[in-house]
């Protein structure tokens, strides 16, 4: 059984933006996230009492974000295990709910990792829920801390690719604190341009279809009073070619051992734009993202989505007719190819910011020093 209800979020602070939180009311522990599907219009809040729930909410993309993912799909584990439900179960239903983003396979791991453990020390249900909990808890302040120091990691790589300032910065699909326990990822380190005063425009790419840029990255960029424009996807090639970027800046899903690396769909063509025009292509993720398990680009899973998300118009908040509640925009019958990700190959990539420092070039070998640095510390 998937149990969830809606309902209206009181309306936060401009600045100030929180996409997940654990709560205990009288009637038991629940998981309460923010709706990003009804965005901008409204800031509704799910609240999941189980992990069907936030399974649902997670395919359904009202949940969503590499690291985000990560920190539900913890967060979901604990739920169960506070609940009294399989937590087996609901850790393999959770960790294969979405494939490409590992975030949140390792975000379950942690979760299920600390409920096995205090339970063969203790033999205890309650204390091993305490656990999960705990371990989730702590991933989320973690992707806080990342998130803040990727910001001045990144920060410093832009003074150094473009010194004096008055960056314009090409964006894609939606890295903010939407997505994080903080401020983002390639998101964060414009926050920290903007607040630098080195920020001229942001350029925000609608990310068809599903408008994470439109809908959420603007979203964020009104509330922080940014310069920014948004432009249909399409739109891209003639912006550079008019001189209009300076840089690239976005997330990923999943960085594999050579420096692929998988990202919203749309992402490797603005690489090749920025390679063609001489622009610096840089990526900004956690080492929760890098996965050294998957050896290259051509071994991530894409996630194929419904091909209703292209045949259709879908803008949640005002119900039309149409097979997946949205407006068709191609004859009934149409076929749509929709993978939700592409792969970026090492060699386009500038640079990968971390947290834990930047590897440019991005190779192998730089990718897996510093994971081994990571671990020493
Ligand atoms: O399908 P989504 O909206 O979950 O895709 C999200 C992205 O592709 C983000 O760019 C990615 O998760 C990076 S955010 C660190």
């Amino acid at each position: 059984m998937a149990d969830q209800y809606a309902r209206s979020r009181e309306h936060s602070e401009p600045t100030e933006i929180s996409a997940i939180r654990w709560d205990e009311p009288p009637e038991g522990p629940v998981l309460v996230v923010l709706d990003q599907t009804r965005l901008p219009a409204e800031e509704v809040e799910l609240v999941c009492t189980d992990a069907p729930a936030l399974v649902e909410a997670i395919r359904s993309l009202a949940v969503r974000g590499a690291p985000l993912l990560g920190i539900a799909g913890a967060y979901g584990v604990a739920l169960a295990a506070a609940r009294g439900f399989d937590v087996e179960e609901a850790a393999a239903a959770l960790a294969a709910a979405r494939p490409t983003a590992v975030n949140l396979a390792v975000g379950v791991h942690r979760a299920r990792t600390a409920y096995h453990a205090a339970l063969a020390e203790t033999g205890d249900q309650d204390k091993a829920a305490e656990a999960a909990l705990a371990a989730a808890r702590t991933l989320h302040r973690q992707d806080a801390e990342a998130s803040r120091r990727m910001a001045g990691h990144g920060l410093a790589l832009l003074e150094e690719l473009l010194p004096g300032g008055g960056h314009r910065i090409l964006t894609h699909c939606n890295t903010g604190a939407l997505i994080s326990g903080g401020q983002g990822t390639a998101f964060g380190v414009v926050l920290a341009a903007h607040r630098a005063g080195r920020l001229r425009r942001l350029w925000v790419d609608e990310t068809r279809p599903m408008l994470q840029g439109a809908r959420l990255t603007a979203y964020e960029a009104a509330r922080h009073g940014m310069a920014y424009t948004l432009l249909t996807d399409d739109a891209a090639g003639s912006l550079f070619a008019a001189g209009e970027v300076d840089a690239v800046l976005v997330g990923a899903d999943r960085i594999a051992a050579d420096g692929s690396v998988a990202n919203k769909v749309g992402t490797y063509p603005l690489a090749v734009l920025a390679r063609y025009h001489h622009v610096p292509f840089v990526v900004v993720a956690p080492l929760t993202t890098v996965d050294l398990g998957t050896p290259d680009g051509a071994s991530i899973e894409i996630e194929q989505r419904p091909g209703h998300e292209v045949t259709e118009i879908t803008v949640p908040q005002v119900p039309v007719a149409g097979l997946g509640g949205g407006t068709p925009v191609a004859p009934l019958g149409t076929q749509a190819y929709n993978p939700a990700f592409d792969v970026t190959p090492p060699e386009l990539v500038t640079a990968i910011v971390t947290e834990e420092g930047v590897v440019s070039p991005v190779t192998g070998e730089a990718l897996d020093e510093l994971c081994a640095r990571s671990r020493r510390v």
